[in-house]
C-alpha cells in the first residue's frame, strides 16, 4: 500500500484574495504532492507502509518522518482553512481559548506573533494536552504536536513555499489574512472529540 494525498476540501481558487490560485496550485500540487511522492519512495514495500500516516508520523525519524510529517501536516492544514471561514469560534474551543489565553484577541495576537517569529521553516500550532489545556506551539520544519503527545487543534504553515508567490517576504501579512479564512468549525470538532 502507498500513501495517497487526500483531495483539497475546496477549489484551488477558493481562498483568494488570501492566497491566489497559483500559490495554492504550487503548494498543493507541487509541495504537498511531493512529500507523498518522496514518502512512498522511501517506504514502498517496507513494514512502515502498512501503518496509518498518523502512526508513521509518531513512530518515524529522519527522512521518513520529514516526508510523513509534511504529508500529514498539510492535510490537517487544508482542513483548518475554509472559503467561508473567519469570524470567531462560538463553542467549546472558544471557552477553552478564553480560559487558557485570557481572550480571543489575546490568543490571536500570541498565535500570530509565534508564527511571525518562527525562524526558518515551520508551523504554528494550537494544540491540546490530554486534559484539554491549550497551548501555542511554534515548531520547525515537519515537527508536530503529535511528537509531544499533544493533539493538534489548528495550524498555520509558515514555510516560505506557503506564501512566497503572493507575499514575497511579507510573512506577517500572510499571517494576518489567515484569520479571514480560519475554519473554527474544524478546530472545534478537533477539540470537542478529545477525551478530556
Ligand atoms: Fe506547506
Amino acid at each position: 500500500m502507498t500513501f495517497k494525498q487526500p483531495d483539497l476540501p475546496f477549489a484551488l481558487s477558493d481562498l483568494t484574495p488570501w492566497v491566489s490560485e497559483e500559490q495554492m496550485d504550487y503548494h498543493f500540487n507541487k509541495h504537498h504532492a511531493g512529500y507523498y511522492k518522496k514518502l512512498n519512495g522511501l517506504v514502498d514495500g517496507k513494514p512502515e507502509s502498512e501503518l496509518s500516516l498518523r502512526d508513521l508520523v509518531v513512530q518515524s525519524k529522519g527522512g521518513v518522518f520529514n516526508n510523513a510529517g509534511q504529508a500529514w501536516n498539510h492535510a490537517f492544514f487544508w482542513s483548518c482553512l475554509s472559503p467561508s471561514g473567519g469570524g470567531k469560534p462560538s463553542s467549546e474551543v472558544m471557552q477553552a481559548i478564553v480560559r487558557d489565553f485570557g481572550s480571543y484577541d489575546a490568543f490571536c495576537q500570541a498565535f500570530s506573533d509565534a508564527a511571525a517569529a518562527l525562524f526558518g521553516s515551520g508551523w504554528a500550532w494550537l494544540a491540546s494536552d490530554a486534559q484539554g489545556k491549550l497551548e501555542i506551539m511554534p515548531l520547525s520544519n515537519a515537527d508536530t504536536p503529535l511528537k509531544y503527545g499533544k493533539e493538534p487543534i489548528l495550524t498555520l504553515d509558515v514555510w516560505e513555499h506557503a506564501y512566497y508567490i503572493d507575499y514575497r517576504n511579507r510573512r506577517p501579512d500572510f499571517i494576518e489574512g489567515f484569520w479571514d479564512v480560519v475554519n473554527w468549525q474544524f478546530a472545534n470538532d478537533m477539540y470537542s472529540q478529545l477525551k478530556k
